[in-house]
């Protein structure tokens, strides 16, 4: 379960948001099984509830439609929460809130462009909307009918009408002049013809028709006012508490000095007879402020400076009128008391003073040729100059009306305009005591009603047909019954009244009384004084009579009825007023047809006619309608007094026009809207029909299991009689309603999110765009570039050989760089390794150099690396490179073997340790080589094993056989000796001992097996290479003792060296093979 927050009446002004426990995947079928029985879910009485508490917004869907109580109910329950506006299917309910209501706001305004009434809660906007939508789509002239009590929002609603119709047509160009005019009009109507009274601060005291007249685009462009029974009796006199006319105390209250002067007025109502029934203060500043509006009303409709003048010289005549006063002359008549009111009134009119007088006090009769000119007693006067009063305003107000209908006749006669009228006409009255008014007004009520009764009748009964449906006879209160006793041609209270004021004699108000009930009396509507229960005849007076109208008894008083419907002024005034120099006065009175001998009709027969080309002008048009209804006598907000308005309900037949509009279906809808709202409650009709809406409409209706006689299927609509239906319909579109939200939400969260994704995307395309052209024309920069650089390169390289360039040079300088760095990386390493990386043709130089400073730092590094004994080594071998190079043959051989100064073995060196230990080494002598030897003897050449030893000072030649030390065989000094070897690769070493040394011996002949080595380290110390002698010769001689010639050594070559003795006696010594 969820909460989800729906409006059950799709509608947040009509109904506020409630809350209902929506069901989660609720399917349709769940749905119907949940809306049928009575034990409905809590959603559906949640629903209900709500329902409850403001109501339904149409009053054909009430239950008990024929209950007023329940009717009642509804409006209070709406009242309360501030919904003013109710339907009775197409007529407007309205309840007057007496406090502004934020329902007109142009966002409210907007909400009613093109709907049909259910799609919008009830509104005088709606009414309009509808009104104009037939009106210019399908071109049914309209009509809308505001009535109602006073002060019960008529004028309200009109204006409300006309505002909307204006914001309707904003966006239609050429008709702000015609709006303004049409909306400026109220203010000056109401200026003249409003009137602060009891019931209303701004009561309207005339009646008024108007119709709009709209182009075929529909824009309006012009207008005309019908007015109907001006109250003038208000300008002469009021009710305590009452005022007259808006305008008197506007004139005082906003006319600047000047006017004032020119006026002869001071700016004080209490100054006026007219006037002299003031309200406080504070009215006086919405007067003047009114004044200012009236004085731009008046520009807007164009009436000239000059015109203006002359309408205000008229209202000051009439409050100068009021004041004239009069006095009883000795003959008992009336003379006017010599003031200066008179002389303003004439001053004003511009009329003949002299003859105003006389107008005011005498009377000129023409009887059947005689004229007689009688004069007026007090009551006369006086009376005469109230008629003088009341018939200039009235017909002033009239001319204003023929004025303002002349600003707002359309410009060019448009055969294709039609028209909407609006009419705003008093509703039934019912006071304590009725007079001629109240007979006129509920005369006109009547008609209304039985036009109202004939034409929803009509309609209902023309759609039943249209749509095909039964017709089933309604039943209903035909007040055609009343209209003809009161209108009836000679036997009408009308022509009765007539016949009465027309008949020579003396006619009086009871005489006229008498003649009613002579003919009426038995009638089912008229009760005469004579004729009613005794009870009633306790209530009523002898000079009054009663009417039974649809909305009640009313009992009339019939005093002054003669009078008012004679309505005359005297001719003497008449004529005085025709020669006015005052235009407009001269204007109002000039229509009278003064030469005609023939009577003016009677004031009721005039209405009489006016209504019924009203009726005509409302019968030729479609009727919208707009019943007003007043919550209370106080004009105060958020009350409703039941009784009250129940009476109102009565006199406006609402629960009449429900009965009508009940008898057959409470509810219908073209089958597409019903479809449009329902389809969601079968699966079949969900998400679109793709069919007939009709076909859909009846699967709808079978999912929903309505029974036969709930509805029927018309031609273009669907029929729904009782109300509990379709709100169970509402109930499960309600629970579907959050379901489908839910769908929707997700669709347009999907789809919101693709638009962002799409918008995203856009946008990274677009910088993706930007950022490849930007990184595109880089890169192409920089081939450029590159391209410069290889082609600067290979001309470079092509030129490398030729006079120099800069680009050669930048090649040849690239080529060095990278002969470099590729040097850098292949440089020997070893200091014996002699190969140098190819270098260019340009670089030989440097790059000799460089191998040289390498191989040096090589040496050098080498040099540096090696420990003192190698260095000794290197020594020695340097030494025995200059000693042997090339001079002898194992030179080569000796090369890579390390020098060693000790060639004996371990246990050798055991004998020689202790040798040296031995007195026989001498003190101090130093070692420095030692080596096993052969020693051949001089003679025979017998090899025999020896060790020697060379100190720094001799040549130990030692046999080491047999013993525990080597015995010392010679000591040769090295200072002495002479050392012979062969060029060749042998081990033979011939030292050649001097005379002094041989005491026995001769030269020694010995072989060792490292010569160079031997001679070397020796060499070294002695530092004595010529002793040392390197023969190239095949024999080697050597001496015997004492320098004999001894024998012979040879020397020869074989694969195997050797020293043996040769068969010819000699030493043979074979060397390698070089
Ligand atoms: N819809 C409304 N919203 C707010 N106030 C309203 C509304 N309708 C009427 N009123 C109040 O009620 C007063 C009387 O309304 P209005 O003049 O329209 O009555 P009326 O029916 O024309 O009476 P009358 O028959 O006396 O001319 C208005 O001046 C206004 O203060
Ligand atoms: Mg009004």
């Amino acid at each position: 379960m969820t909460e989800v927050s729906v409006n059950v009446a799709g509608s947040s002004q009509d109904v506020p948001t409630v809350v209902v426990n929506g069901v989660d995947g609720a399917s349709i079928r769940q749905i119907k099984a949940l809306q049928r029985p009575i034990s409905v879910a809590g959603v559906m009485e949640h629903a209900l509830q709500h329902r409850e508490r403001v109501g339904v917004q149409d009053f054909v869907l009430l239950e008990d439609f024929r209950s007023e109580a329940a009717f009642i109910d509804n409006l209070r329950k709406r009242f309360h929460e501030n919904i003013i506006y109710t339907y009775i299917g197409n007529v407007l309910i309205s309840v007057n809130p007496y406090k502004p209501l934020p329902i007109y706001t142009e966002e409210k305004t907007k909400l009613y462009y093109k709907k049909a009434f259910f799609e919008a809660p009830p509104h005088v906007f709606a009414i309009a909307d509808n009104a104009y939508r037939s009106l210019v789509y399908e071109h049914r002239e309209q009509c809308i009918l505001i009535s109602g009590e006073s002060g019960s929002g008529k004028t309200e609603a009109s204006k409300k009408v006309l505002e909307y119709i204006a914001a309707r047509t904003n966006h239609l160009h050429n008709v702000e002049t015609v709006k303004d005019k049409l909306l400026q009009s109220n203010p000056l109507l109401e200026a003249f013809g409003n009137a602060k009274t009891h019931r209303n601060d701004n009561s309207s005291r005339f009646g008024k028709y108007m119709d709009i007249q709209f182009n075929y685009e529909g824009a309006p462009e012009g207008g005309h006012i019908l007015n109907y029974l001006l109250e003038k009796s208000r300008v002469v006199s009021q009710m305590s508490g009452e005022r007259n006319f808006h305008i008197f105390y506007q004139l005082l209250a906003g006319a600047d000095q000047g006017l004032l002067q020119h006026l002869k007025l001071e700016g004080r109502p209490e100054m006026y007879k007219y006037t002299t029934d003031n309200s406080p203060s504070i009215q006086k500043l919405n007067d003047a402020e009114q004044f200012r509006t009236v004085l731009e009303a008046m520009k807007v409709i164009e009436i000239s400076e000059s015109e203006q003048r002359e309408i205000f010289e008229i209202v000051a005549s009439v409050l100068h009128l009021g004041n004239v006063k009069f006095v009883q002359n000795e003959k008992g008549y009336a003379e006017i008391l010599r003031d200066n009111n008179s002389i303003h009134v004439a001053e004003l009119l511009k009329v003949d003073l002299t003859k105003l007088r006389e107008a005011l006090t005498s009377r000129t009769i023409d009887a059947r040729g005689d004229v007689v000119n009688t004069p007026l007693d007090l009551e006369q006067a006086q009376y005469a100059r109230d008629a003088l009063a009341k018939a200039i305003y009235e017909k002033h107000f009239s001319w204003l009306v023929s004025r303002l209908n002349a600003s707002l006749a359309p410009k060019d006669k448009d055969p294709r305009a039609s028209v909407m009228g609006i009419l705003d006409i008093y509703g039934f009255e019912i006071f304590p005591k009725n007079s001629f008014e109240q007979f006129c007004i509920n005369f006109c009520n009547e008609k209304l009603q039985q036009l109202f009764i004939e034409l929803t009748l009509k309609q209902e009964q023309e759609e039943y047909l249209r749509e095909g449906i039964e017709w089933e006879p309604v039943d209903y209160f035909n007040n055609i019954v009343i209209c003809d006793l009161i209108e009836a041609r000679h036997q009408g209270i009308i022509s009765i009244l007539d016949d009465e004021c027309l008949r020579p004699g003396d006619a009086t108000d009871l005489s006229f009384l008498e003649k009613l009930s002579q003919k009426l009396d038995g009638h089912a509507h008229f009760k005469s004084h004579r004729k009613v229960d005794v009870k009633t005849q306790k209530l009523m007076g002898r000079d009054e009579f009663c009417l039974v109208h649809y909305a009640g008894e009313v009992t009339y008083n019939v005093n002054t009825f003669i009078e008012k419907n004679n309505d005359l002024l005297f001719r003497d005034m008449q004529n005085l007023m025709t020669s006015s120099g005052n235009n407009t006065v001269g204007c109002c009175f000039k229509d009278l047809n003064l030469l005609s001998k023939k009577r003016p009709e009677t004031a009721i027969t005039q209405f009489k006619i006016s209504l019924n080309e009203l009726i005509k002008i409302l019968s030729s048009k479609e009727p919208s309608y707009i019943r007003c209804i007043k919550p209370n006598d106080f004009k105060m907000p958020m009350q409703f007094d039941e009784k009250l308005v129940s009476h109102q309900v009565k006199y406006l037949g609402l629960m009449e026009n429900l009965r009508v509009r009940r008898a057959g279906f409470a509810y219908r809808r073209t089958y597409e809207a019903f479809l449009e709202r329902y389809k969601c409650l079968s699966s079949d009709t969900w998400p679109n029909y793709r069919g007939q809406a009709r076909d859909g409409v009846q699967k709808l209706v079978e999912a929903l299991q309505y029974e036969q006689e709930e509805y029927r299927m018309g031609n273009t609509k669907v029929f729904i009689r009782f109300p509990k239906t379709l709100f169970e319909t509402e109930d499960a579109f309600q629970i579907k309603k959050n379901d489908i939200a839910t769908i929707i939400q997700s669709r347009w969260r999907g789809h919101w999110q693709r638009r962002e994704y799409l918008k995203m995307r856009q946008s990274a395309i677009i910088m993706q765009k930007w950022i490849r052209r930007f990184l595109a024309q880089k890169q192409k920069e920089r081939r450029r570039k590159a391209a410069d650089v290889i082609r600067a390169f290979i001309r470079g390289f092509i030129t490398r050989n030729g006079p120099e360039t800069i680009e050669n040079r930048r090649f040849l300088g690239i080529a060095k760089v990278h002969w470099l760095k590729r040097l850098s990386t292949r440089l020997p390493k070893k200091v014996l390794d002699l190969s140098w990386p190819h270098c260019p043709a340009t670089c030989q130089e440097a790059s000799r150099e460089l191998h040289r400073l390498h191989r040096a730092h090589l040496a050098r590094k080498y040099r540096l690396a090696l420990t003192p004994a190698e260095k000794k080594q290197f020594e020695l071998k340097v030494l025995a490179e200059k000693m042997f190079k090339s001079k002898k043959n194992s030179y080569p051989s000796s090369i890579c073997d390390r020098f060693m100064e000790d060639r004996l073995n371990e246990e050798h060196r055991v004998l020689r340790n202790t040798f040296m230990a031995s007195p026989s080494w001498p003190t101090g002598e130093q070692l420095i080589y030692s080596c096993e030897a052969i020693k051949y003897d001089r003679r025979g050449y017998k090899p025999r094993e020896r060790a020697l030893l060379a100190s720094d000072k001799a040549l130990y030649v030692l046999d080491a056989a047999g013993r525990k030390t080597y015995k010392l065989k010679h000591r040769l000094p090295l200072d002495k000796l002479r050392v012979i070897v062969t060029n060749e690769t042998d081990g033979l070493v011939l030292i050649k001992i001097p005379q002094e040394l041989k005491k026995d011996k001769g030269d020694l002949i010995i072989s060792v097996s490292h010569v160079i080595e031997a001679l070397t380290i020796v060499t070294d110390y002695t530092k004595k290479p010529e002793i040392i002698e390197i023969v190239d010769t095949r024999t080697i001689a050597h001496d015997l003792v004492n320098g004999k010639q001894g024998g012979t050594i040879e020397v020869t070559h074989g694969p195997q060296p050797a020293i043996q003795r040769a068969k010819s006696g000699n030493l043979l010594v074979v060397a390698a093979t070089p």
